[in-house]
């Protein structure tokens, strides 16, 4: 059952974002080579309790931190832990979810750590570019086929494949909402969308084959081939005309400076 939004509610959602988007930034201060996948967990959670929201990954069906940190062949839920140094030429993606007022933020950014290979930052550009090509889809009375559709034709016509284990979803009071919204799809299929549906398109762009295995801790997704892959996601309102993007990456961007693609 997809639950449609109300203005008011947006705001709500839109104030767990910002408090989001504003922890995503402060990792991005952190990231740099040999800082530990745990710290910038440590950084997030306080952040995030300092704002008077709640990290909500953390004990989401057992799941054990605030953020899930997926470093280069990861592709989502890696578990930060401290025995994980980054290192130059690194890429790590750092997805989280904020609870506040009752309703859950969810975005993700996958950072380069000191200077990448040109290679691998084409994979991040292409990655950023299908969720932003998405997200235009993400007007009334398109379908979610079209969303899908848009992001796994630009992932495929640069070479690369999505994902499909894993995919965007609804979002408001519950973290993970109907409908689902896959990385993949035929155009002018599936659920027609409704102004004050909101939910979180997250790509996720494999630069080999797009096989996924889960690590034996039970949640990290890599890739089996063990190529780099990529994620990004933000939290979006369907509206007349236009998406509203709810997340934010602004603070982010404020952080990289010119190394923001
Ligand atoms: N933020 C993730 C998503 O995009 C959720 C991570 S699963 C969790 O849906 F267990 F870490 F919460
Ligand atoms: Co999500």
């Amino acid at each position: 059952m997809i639950f449609l939004k109300t203005d008011e509610e947006i705001e709500l959602l839109r104030e767990s974002n910002l408090i989001l988007g504003k922890a995503l930034a402060e990792v991005a201060k952190a990231i740099k080579p040999g800082v530990t996948t745990a710290q910038l967990d440590k950084i997030a959670e306080e952040f995030i309790r300092d704002n008077g929201a709640i990290p909500s990954c953390k004990g989401y069906e057992g799941y054990p931190a605030t953020l899930c940190t997926s470093v280069n062949e990861q592709v989502v839920h890696g578990i930060p832990s401290d025995k994980v140094f980054l290192k130059e030429g690194d890429i790590i993606s750092v997805d989280t979810c904020v609870l506040k007022n009752g309703f859950h933020g969810d975005s993700a950014y996958t950072f380069p750590v000191g200077e990448v290979s040109e290679e691998v930052m084409k994979l991040l550009r292409t990655t950023k570019e299908c969720l932003y090509k998405g997200i235009e889809q993400a007007v009334t009375g398109k379908r979610l086929g079209d969303i899908g559709a848009t992001i796994q034709t630009n992932a495929e016509k640069a070479g690369y494949q999505v994902v499909r284990e894993f995919i965007g979803h609804g979002i408001g009071r519950d973290m993970h909402e109907d409908p689902e919204v896959p990385n993949y799809g035929r155009r002018g299929n599936g659920v027609v969308l409704k102004s004050g549906m909101v939910i979180a398109i997250e790509p996720m762009v494999m630069s080999g084959r797009r096989n996924v295995i889960i690590e034996n801790d039970g949640w990290t997704a890599r890739a089996a081939d063990r190529k780099p892959a990529a994620h990004y996601e933000l939290s979006v309102a369907v509206r007349n005309g236009k998406a509203d993007i709810l997340s934010t990456f602004d603070y982010i961007q404020e952080v990289l400076g010119e190394r923001f693609i």
